[in-house]
């Protein structure tokens, strides 16, 4: 392993200022997210759609990596440039989704495990020749009644600590995304428990396995009510319990942790990460953003209504939105 090409990775993706691009939807997600915009999804459309994003001036101050799906790192720009090695050229590290989907676990029913270990090692492999330089595995942890079990629990953090080692051996910085999903109507308090639950046992697996934390990603939920609850949390206590949870579970060596947005919506994305980077405490690591929805939905909205430019210009403003949040510098104001 080589723990100094890990380590300068995962600190240039959580470099000041900057934090990373979710584009990594499945063929399946991102053609029904076309087709809920009234575009005929194919390889070309999401090609099409994804290039112009990529090309958009003036968002490599925002964002340090793309994560992006199979599909997508084997097309290209419209002049032809591969897309891992056009987004090199913008000093934006390519990344790779390696899981291959949540899959139903047997005898618990309702409940989801990652898929994607076999074979890993040569996917891998052959990304990085590919010039990916960092990876996402996301595990999905659902809350309910009786859910999440110990056995959804174990099994996701061990396969994301498996997928974690691998990815280090072959050169990329593992993010690791163990999600709580933001369904259901359970309170904030039921959130927190849970998401330390999978934060811890994700740990132990990892130092069971070997795993060099100060190159690795954390990539968590934000500490909420479900959203069927109908008792959501103000924005400051969403901030200060999910620093509290982090602050509680995540060991100190991970280089940096990088929020999915989970359907909120993109100013409370913006808003949740300024308070925590506005806080008095102290934390080791940084806290950053690896947005899919949060940054490009009202891209993809735009883009929809066949304006480049103006998909482009709403990329680019909750890129730049987001990264004043990494220093507590964002206001409601600066929204357009
Ligand atoms: P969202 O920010 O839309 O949740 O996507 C991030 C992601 O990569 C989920 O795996």
């Amino acid at each position: 392993m080589d723990k100094q090409l890990l380590e300068n990775t995962a600190r240039e993706l959580v470099a000041s200022g900057k934090g990373i691009l979710a584009a990594d939807e499945s063929n399946g997600t991102m053609s029904s997210r076309l087709e809920a915009v009234g575009i005929e999804p194919s390889p070309e459309t999401r090609r099409k759609y994804r290039a112009n994003i990529f090309a958009t001036e003036g968002y490599e101050s925002a964002i340090s990596g793309v994560i992006l799906f199979d599909e997508t790192i084997r097309q290209a720009m419209d002049d032809g440039t591969p897309i891992p090695e056009y987004l090199a050229s913008r000093g934006v590290h390519p990344g790779i989704k390696v899981d291959t989907g949540a899959k139903d676990l047997a005898n618990y029913s309702g409940e989801k495990i990652t898929e994607g270990l076999d074979g890993l090692r040569d996917r891998c492999a052959e990304y990085f020749s590919m010039g990916a330089r960092f990876a996402k595995w996301r595990a999905v942890i659902k809350i309910g009644q009786n859910m999440p079990s110990s056995a959804n629990i174990s099994t996701n953090a061990h396969a994301l600590a498996r997928y974690a080692s691998i990815c280090q051996e072959q050169g990329l910085v593992p993010i690791i995304e163990p999600e709580v999903l933001m369904e259901g109507d359970h309170n904030a308090e039921r959130c927190y428990q849970v998401t330390s639950e999978i934060l811890s046992q994700t740990f132990i697996d990892c130092r069971n396995q070997g795993v060099h934390l100060p190159g690795t990603l954390l990539k968590p939920n934000m500490i909420m009510a479900g959203k069927e609850s109908g008792e959501q949390i103000s924005r400051e206590e969403v901030a200060d319990l999910t620093v509290e949870c982090l602050s509680k579970n995540v060991p100190e060596e991970v280089e940096g942790v990088v929020f999915l947005s989970g359907g909120q919506s993109d100013e409370d994305a913006t808003a949740h990460l300024n308070l925590m980077n506005s806080m008095d405490i102290e934390h080791p690591w940084q806290l950053s953003y690896s947005y899919g929805r949060a940054l490009l939905a009202h891209a993809l909205q735009t883009w929809a209504n066949d304006s480049k430019t103006e998909s482009q210009n709403a990329f680019v403003h909750r890129a730049k939105m987001n990264s004043l949040a990494r220093s507590g510098n964002w206001s409601a104001d600066l929204e357009i």
